[in-house]
């Protein structure tokens, strides 16, 4: 099965980084191809694909099934050549999206080449622009185009409506869902994993990995956010869950987990005795050493100024990707996942 799929411009490298991150982690055999920036062609055999892919990912618009290549000038030539009674068979509509383009003649283009299709088929197959049965996408990358049938639709609505002040426990500082959620991918767990916060604050990460599919574990040295995550997983309807106040520095778990996702606090923290971030990080890695499975990931938050190599210097890990997000003029925050050698 040959896919294409429309990711985020929002960041040069997360969103592609998170689909591989998808990937690996659902064990799916994959060869893929960067167009341009956010757009990809994948190839893969595995069932439920764009399924598995979409109810994940973060940064991605949509995917769809790739019915045609071909450039912008054969392009009328190439719908009509198309069996469209075989893809086709109540609704439909016809989308073109133009990628690094000024041109805005994409509603000309929409309607006629909806107009050639419909002249493939019955009376009966009408042009819906509403929750047409099928949805044909025409993608225009410069002179090429992708031709394809909308399988999945990324569902922006729950990071929208779960964002920090919308849930019941808010304190500043918490992470947009959306990070979050691509942070959890980034580690690369699979539904059943185990999977710690230990600076959960409100709980932001853990509803992501929740929703995901892993059974989960948040610890944080305030009461007051302990009791605050409970209630936002209470409230996102989370299954399996355990939440209990402890100091990331000294957690001893009964189970070993298969990844830490975390964002710990920076700059100096009147919670942790009024010690620098750096000093924390260090004491952090050696604890959760011992609480993390032998092949498993790290995917943490940092500011720019605290430098995860010399955080994990004479350590187990080993960093395997970083990212930078450019929060304002003077803060930029890492993504940063490490790896655990034996
Ligand atoms: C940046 S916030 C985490 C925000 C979280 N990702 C969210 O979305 O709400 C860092 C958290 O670390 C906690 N913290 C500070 N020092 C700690 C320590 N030594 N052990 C555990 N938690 C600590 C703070 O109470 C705070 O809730």
């Amino acid at each position: 099965m040959e896919i294409f799929l429309i990711l985020s411009r929002e960041h040069e490298t997360l969103p592609l980084a998170e689909l591989k991150a998808i990937l690996e982690a659902e064990n799916m055999d994959y060869s893929l191809k960067e167009i341009d920036l956010g757009i990809v062609k994948l190839k893969t055999d595995f069932p439920d694909a764009t399924i598995r892919i979409g109810k994940r990912m973060a940064y991605g618009h949509e995917i769809c099934n790739l019915i045609a290549e071909t450039s912008l000038e054969k392009l009328d030539e190439k719908i009509s050549s198309i069996s469209w009674n075989d893809i086709i068979s109540e609704s439909f509509a016809l989308r073109v999206k133009k990628i690094d383009s000024s041109d805005n003649d994409s509603q000309i283009m929409e309607k006629s080449l909806g107009a050639i299709i419909k002249s493939q088929l019955g009376e009966e197959i009408k042009v819906k622009l509403e929750k047409p049965d099928t949805f044909i996408r025409v993608l225009v990358i410069g002179s090429k185009v992708l031709i394809g049938k909308r399988e999945t639709k990324i569902n922006k609505k729950h990071f929208f409506e779960l964002k920090p002040h919308k849930r019941p426990f808010f304190y500043p500082g918490s992470m947009s869902p959306k990070l979050a959620r691509c942070m959890v991918n980034l580690a690369r767990v699979k539904k059943g994993d185990l999977l710690l916060d230990p600076f959960c604050g409100t709980g932001g990460i853990l509803i992501e990995a929740g929703i995901v599919g892993t059974r989960i574990i948040g610890s944080d040295i305030d009461e007051k956010m302990v009791k605050g995550a409970f209630q936002n997983l209470e409230h996102c309807k989370a299954m399996d869950f355990n939440i209990f106040q402890a100091d990331a520095r000294k957690i001893d778990l009964k189970e070993k987990v298969n990844a830490v996702v975390t964002d710990p606090p920076y700059g100096i923290s009147a919670s942790t005795g009024g010690e620098t971030s750096s000093t924390l990080f260090k004491e952090f890695l050696q604890s959760i050493s011992k609480n993390l499975l032998e092949n498993g990931r790290i995917c943490l938050a940092n500011p720019h100024y605290v430098d995860v190599n010399d955080l994990i210097e004479g350590t187990k890990f080993k960093i395997s990707e970083q990212h930078g997000i450019r929060m304002h003029k003077s803060l930029t925050r890492v993504i940063s996942v490490l790896e655990k050698s034996k």
